[in-house]
């Protein structure tokens, strides 16, 4: 896919890492109880309308359920995920939630585009990371 290859080359070039895991944070330590927010709310994450997780309803399946997620999946290894999954997958289904960062010199189009903060990313990936 022609589009995947002008991500894989726009991140190679910047600073942000591609492939299996992003191993910097995005910003200051991430808070897992505000993530579980950012994880539930419409108007932030809203990931429960995909994923499915014990003891949240309501819960989509349009992507996997996430229990255990934290020990599965390194921190590095989420905040990928969360930050741009096709980096991982390019067909997947999941919306990158955090592309604009590394894409702002190469294309315009996506400045400011981003769903969730830097911040956000990371209380997501500290929630995510407690889930073991
Ligand atoms: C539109 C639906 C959708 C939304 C919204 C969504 N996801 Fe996903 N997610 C998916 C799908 C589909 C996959 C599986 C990707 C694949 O393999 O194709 C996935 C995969 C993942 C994975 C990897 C799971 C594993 O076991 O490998 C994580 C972690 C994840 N999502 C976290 C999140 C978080 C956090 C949010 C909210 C910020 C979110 N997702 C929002 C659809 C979604």
């Amino acid at each position: 896919m022609k589009r995947t290859a002008a991500l894989l080359l726009a991140a190679a070039s910047s600073l942000v890492a591609a492939g299996d895991s992003m191993e910097v944070p995005l910003a200051a330590a991430g808070d897992a109880q505000r993530g579980r927010d950012v994880f539930l709310q419409r108007e932030q994450g809203h990931c429960v309308i995909c994923h499915a997780l014990s003891g949240m309803a309501p819960a989509g399946n349009v992507g996997p359920a996430l229990d255990g997620v934290g020990g599965r999946l390194s921190a590095g290894q989420l905040r990928q995920r969360v930050v741009d999954i096709t980096q991982v997958k390019p067909d997947a289904a999941m919306p990158a939630f955090r592309r604009s960062d590394g894409l702002n010199r190469v294309a315009a189009a996506y400045a400011g585009k981003s769903l969730l903060s830097a911040q956000q990313v990371e209380d997501v990936v500290a929630f995510l990371g407690s889930l073991k």
